[in-house]
């Protein structure tokens, strides 16, 4: 349980709520690079940290992230004309560049030299990892862009399912870090079996346990923290313990426990207060790793069929997400397809932004007391003037990794020498991995 006070810091982040502030100390996702693949191409909205952007491919495949508002009166450049070369407002034909530099300025006279001297908000832009990101702090404090651990090199395959979720940062971000969650919400997607390690398999995740009641342990890093869930396997529990390690990454990445076949990360970026654009992140070997299509079918995240074109979910509150209850009769746990659905559901009904003033934690909810606790603080020291949490010295870098093992109970997870899966050590993988397309 927190104070309202402390909710609203660790929540808040439009404007000038420091937690916003903090974020903006960071390079940040603003969409996928997908959105704006075509030079010359449709430019695309953006909504981050309550900013309205717009994000376009300018002729030379140069990528602009700039305030959605023309200069001159307001007007959206999102129905702006790209070509070119800038991206040329509809109203009055004002033209803007990559960079906020006014090209043209039709309306006005050639002589007056106004162009030169107005420039418009743009900001500094890296394309990487399938994601186009922006730094929106000052520019004069912009840190080099470092690759994300789910994205450590240009050559590693990452396929990402987008999700508009309407509701605030942080309740999303605290399921990703709510190991318990997964052994009921999920269980009919999670599937206890007979395993040596978590396997993903074309219509589920195996996993060696039917544990539900996880024993936590927290470790505090720079960059965030790491936790373990540890859980008794279904074989051998005298001898052994099955480890789940997760890695909080401030402010808003999760690395989560791998599968045989590739790892996992999520990423939220704040649209504003009550609104998340969330990224389900598959990342590995190109042979191991799904393709974004085949990715997005298995989460049941495609465009047309689970989402509108704008990434916003079909299943809604209103419609109760489709939930089936013959199904649940039949024994699906949910009735809800799609486990990230399933999250969302309980994201969603949690309230625009969840109340945490009235939470009833138990031994499980460790990890979640640890993020509040551990953002909380570095919100205050940050409004003191301190650094932002894992900027700097403490930027995380691509050796942290998440895993998941069955260990002899004798061993510390915390010296456990995990390295990202890039396929199953060993073992012939079967290519054709692919997922059933009912
Ligand atoms: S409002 Fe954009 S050119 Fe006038
Ligand atoms: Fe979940």
């Amino acid at each position: 349980m927190i104070t309202h006070e402390e909710n609203e810091l660790l929540c808040r982040v439009q404007g000038d709520a420091p937690m916003g502030q903090l974020m903006r100390r960071h390079w940040t996702p603003v969409c996928l690079a997908e959105e704006v693949a075509e030079p010359d191409g449709a430019p695309v909205k953006a909504r981050v940290f309550g900013e309205s952007l717009v994000v376009y491919r300018d002729s030379d495949g140069n990528v602009g992230v700039l305030d959605e508002h023309c200069p001159h009166r307001g007007a959206s450049l999102a129905l702006g004309r790209n070509e070119d070369g800038g991206l040329r407002c509809l109203y009055h034909g004002w033209k803007m560049d990559t960079e906020g530099n006014v090209l043209e300025m039709v309306s006005e006279p050639a002589a007056s030299g106004f162009a030169e001297k107005l420039k418009h908000k743009a900001y500094p832009v890296k394309e990487w990892g399938g994601m186009i990101w922006a730094y929106f702090g000052q520019a004069e404090t912009t840190p080099e862009f470092v690759p994300p651990p789910w994205a450590p090199t240009a050559q590693t395959r990452v396929s990402i399912a987008k999700v508009w979720v309407p509701c605030n940062w942080a309740q999303i971000l605290e399921g990703a870090i709510d190991s318990a969650h997964s052994s009921s919400l999920h269980s009919s997607d999670m599937v206890p079996a007979r395993v040596s390690s978590a396997e993903a398999t074309e219509n589920n995740w195996l996993r060696p346990s039917t544990d539900k009641a996880p024993r936590m342990q927290v470790e505090n890093t720079g960059y965030g923290f790491r936790y373990a869930a540890l859980r008794r396997p279904i074989v051998n529990a005298a001898a052994n313990e099955y480890v789940r390690s997760t890695v909080f990454v401030a402010p808003g990445t999760v690395l989560i426990p791998p599968n045989n076949l590739y790892n996992v990360a999520n990423v939220n970026v704040p649209m504003d207060d009550t609104n998340t654009s969330f990224y389900f992140i598959a990342w590995g070997a190109p042979g191991h790793t799904p393709e974004t299509q085949t990715w997005r079918k298995f989460l049941r995240q495609t465009v047309g069929v689970d989402l509108d074109e704008r990434y916003r979910p079909l299943r809604t509150i209103e419609n109760d997400f489709w939930q089936d209850r013959q199904a649940m009769k039949a024994g699906n746990f949910t009735g809800i397809t799609g486990f990230p659905n399933q999250d969302v559901a309980m994201w969603l009904t949690m309230g625009p932004i969840a109340d945490r003033t009235k939470d009833r934690l138990g031994a499980s909810d460790l990890a979640v007391v640890a993020f509040r606790r551990q953002m909380i603080d570095a919100v205050r020291q940050f409004r003191e003037g301190a650094a932002a949490i894992g900027t700097g010295e403490d930027t995380v870098s691509t050796a942290v990794c998440a895993f998941q093992a069955i260990v002899p109970k004798t061993t510390d997870w915390r010296d456990y020498a995990a390295q990202p899966v890039w396929g199953p050590a060993g073992q012939a993988v079967d290519s054709s991995y692919v997922v059933d397309q009912r």
